[in-house]
């Protein structure tokens, strides 16, 4: 215990559900991850029927790109991106949502920042020495139009069995209230599980499914946004989230985008059913955070 956090920092971690680690990356990390999500977004060619991203339930798309991102590199548009004809309103630069699912095994930047030894350092000071990094996001939450995520439960989008999921959030640059911070419930992950997104059907060779659902699993609202606390932290931080805590961001409608880099690690001892939305192919096994040239079974 300790090796990268001390007890205090791991005492407040178990008490409030999330831990901001102030500084984790240089200045020139996050150039980097920021220069290659760029880059990735330049060479993007968008499809005819883009991918959106919306973050309401009942929009929230479940199309055949995101069911089959989790072992790729995927763009998705900002819901505000596009105008009524359906045309997008600004340049593509300024209109990706998000890239995910699988940047840490496919991107040499993002590999290189994902299995960083301080990180996995980290992991195993909260208790997850077993961590295998499973998904990964470059959220770019553009000015104006970057989108809200409501208040959610990461273990309601990636299930383990016992939960175990984790969240490493880079700020990638200053995220404050204005630009749309995250806000998070202190103590809050010591409640339920509200509920489950799943997959709805078995999925054919393709990768097409029924597409997704949510299952409720315990009817207790989340807490509202006044229950909340704003986290607004400068580039480089690191906050970690408990895979139960509720947490939330708001829209950005100010001219500053708010980029930021996240890791979803999982434990190898708990079970992943396989109606989690997100599957990895079977070429594709997990890594371990600790020794990422070790791949799980
Ligand atoms: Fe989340």
């Amino acid at each position: 215990m300790g090796r990268a956090l001390d007890e205090e920092q791991i005492g407040r971690f178990d008490r409030d559900g999330f831990l901001v680690v102030d500084g984790f990356a240089s200045a020139e990390a996050c150039a980097v991850l920021k220069a290659s999500a760029e880059e990735i977004v330049e060479n993007f060619q968008p499809p005819k029927r883009p991918s959106v991203f919306r973050t309401d339930e009942q929009e929230r798309v479940s199309d055949r790109e995101f069911l089959q991102s989790g072992g790729r590199i995927s763009c998705f548009f900002e819901a505000g991106a596009f105008g009524d004809d359906g045309a997008l309103q600004r340049p593509k630069a300024l209109s990706i949502n998000k890239i995910g699912h699988a940047l840490h095994d496919l991107h040499p930047e993002f590999e290189r920042f994902t299995y960083r030894p301080d990180l996995a350092d980290i992991a195993a000071d909260i208790g997850m020495a077993d961590a295998l990094a499973l998904q990964t996001m470059y959220i770019f939450k553009q000015p104006l139009i970057g989108g809200e995520v409501g208040c959610h439960q990461d273990a309601t989008f990636l299930y383990t069995e016992p939960v175990t999921v984790t969240g490493f959030w880079f700020a990638i640059e200053d995220a404050t209230i204005e630009n749309g911070c995250l806000w998070a419930a202190p103590g809050g992950h010591r409640t339920a599980l509200r509920k489950l997104f799943k997959r709805a059907g078995a999925s054919d060779q393709s990768g097409d499914t029924a597409g997704t659902l949510f299952e409720e699993l315990d009817r207790s609202p989340l807490p509202a946004l006044d229950e909340l606390v704003p986290l607004e932290v400068s580039a480089g931080t690191l906050v970690v989230l408990h895979g139960l805590l509720p947490h939330w961001s708001d829209v950005n409608r100010s001219p500053k985008s708010r980029h930021a880099y996240s890791v979803h690690c999982i434990s190898a001892a708990a079970a992943y059913p396989g109606w989690n939305w997100l599957q990895r192919p079977a070429s594709m096994p997990l890594r371990s955070l600790a020794s990422p040239r070790v791949v799980s079974a």
